[in-house]
């Protein structure tokens, strides 16, 4: 394989703009990317490059002897280029895609079977409208209940985060019950969730552990979906880089007798009912190629929600966690629930990327939060729009 990829592009009488191209490839590491002039061609040795800096900085060149053409053409070629891979901010033109392959691979899974456990369900594809009044609209209630008047078959993805039964101190409900009265509760809402996904809707269900208890919360949740029949589409670490407990609690300080081990992240576990393909329009997808790359990637570093006082809630997750899952398996216009919307970061964030929501807690105080987002948000929008 070639050190470089390379791109030829011929015949644009380059060699009077040689000084020129020398200057603005000079920004560049040489290592990264590099030109040749032979004839009145030009080669360009490409290997890695933060694209969207570099189309931006030959935009930024103003001239009147034709330089901007020649960039304009480098820059299409590159743009053009579809597959590569991702490093921080550079796309990696070469040596991205060395994995491992597996001979035979599909002959293999066959005999293996796809996800076994799901198999046979009693799922209907047919579809359904959720009815206006649920759409758009913050409810008050216990999402146990409140779903129960939703049809089956009626949204297309569930994003949330439920409490996790560590003691937080929410507005008017006990957060650290008994483990099975706390699951009981929580899959009596999840079973709901399931009946009102859409064929090919997703659930995306946000949640940490509470390690020191020693009970796997996230595997005890996905065995749950999984036995409910549910494929399981895969896991994203969300790694928040902040420690969730003290510098000082060790356990077993510099011991092997019970060493305590400290996690910076929480997990999204994704389900999907019948089918791992979801419909939806051409037109109606918002995500970058860039985005695509970079989110496809199952680690996601994005920093914890700092407003949380500010907002009055005291599990909130950030916005961008849930713009990223948004993008990533959602079209614009689809249904987005979540059944335990707190602040209504979900709906806020829904509404931003011009989906439908409908966003379901128990307290009223926190709905009164959410409602108000929505409205800042609306706000937002109407500015923007007359612009
Ligand atoms: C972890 S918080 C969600 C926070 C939300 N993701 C945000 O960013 O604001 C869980 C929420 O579930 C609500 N809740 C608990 N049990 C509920 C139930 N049975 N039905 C509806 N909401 C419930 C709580 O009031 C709390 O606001």
């Amino acid at each position: 394989m070639s050190e470089y990829k390379t791109i030829k592009i011929l015949s644009i009488a380059v060699s009077k703009y040689k000084d020129d191209l020398r200057d603005f490839f000079g920004q560049y590491p040489k290592e990264d990317i590099h030109f040749e002039i032979d004839d009145d061609n030009l080669v360009i040795n490409l290997r890695q490059l933060d694209f969207p800096a570099f189309k931006n900085n030959a935009g930024l060149v103003r001239s009147n002897n034709g330089l901007n053409k020649v960039l304009d053409t480098i820059v299409e070629n590159i743009e053009n280029i579809k597959s590569y891979g991702l490093k921080g901010s550079k796309r990696l033109y070469v040596g991205y895609n060395k994995e491992r392959k597996v001979k035979n691979r599909k002959g293999k899974e066959q005999k293996r079977g796809l996800y076994y456990y799901a198999q046979n369900h009693n799922f209907s594809e047919q579809n359904n409208i959720l009815p206006e009044n649920f759409v758009n609209k913050i409810i008050t209630g216990n999402s146990a209940q409140v779903l129960k008047k939703f049809p089956d078959n009626s949204v297309d993805l569930i994003f949330t985060s439920p409490p996790y039964n560590f003691g937080l101190d929410y507005d008017n409900h006990e957060d650290g019950t008994d483990w099975n009265d706390y699951f009981d509760k929580l899959f009596s809402v999840f079973k709901e969730c399931i009946r009102v996904l859409k064929y090919g809707g997703r659930i995306i269900v946000n949640v940490q552990p509470l390690f020191s208890d020693y009970i796997p919360i996230h595997h005890i949740i996905s065995n749950f979906f999984m036995t409910e029949k549910l494929i399981w589409k895969g896991e994203i670490v969300w790694d928040k880089h902040n420690w969730n407990c003290k510098y000082t609690a060790w356990g077993s300080w510099k011991s092997p007798s019970n060493p305590y081990l400290k996690y910076t992240w929480e997990f999204l576990e994704i389900f999907s009912k019948g089918s791992l393909k979801k419909q939806g329009e051409r037109e109606n997808i918002d995500i970058t190629a860039d985005e695509f790359k970079k989110l496809v990637v199952a680690k996601w570093d994005i920093a914890p929600e700092r407003k949380m006082k500010e907002y009055g809630h005291p599990a909130m997750f950030p916005e961008n966690l849930a713009s990223s899952a948004m993008k990533l398996f959602s079209y614009r216009g689809d249904i987005i629930l979540d059944p335990f919307n707190g602040a209504g970061t979900t709906t806020a964030v829904a509404k931003k990327l011009g989906r439908n929501y409908v966003g379901i807690d128990i307290s009223e105080k926190y709905n009164k939060k959410a409602k108000k987002r929505l409205s800042d948000v609306q706000k937002e929008l109407t500015l923007l729009n007359k612009k």
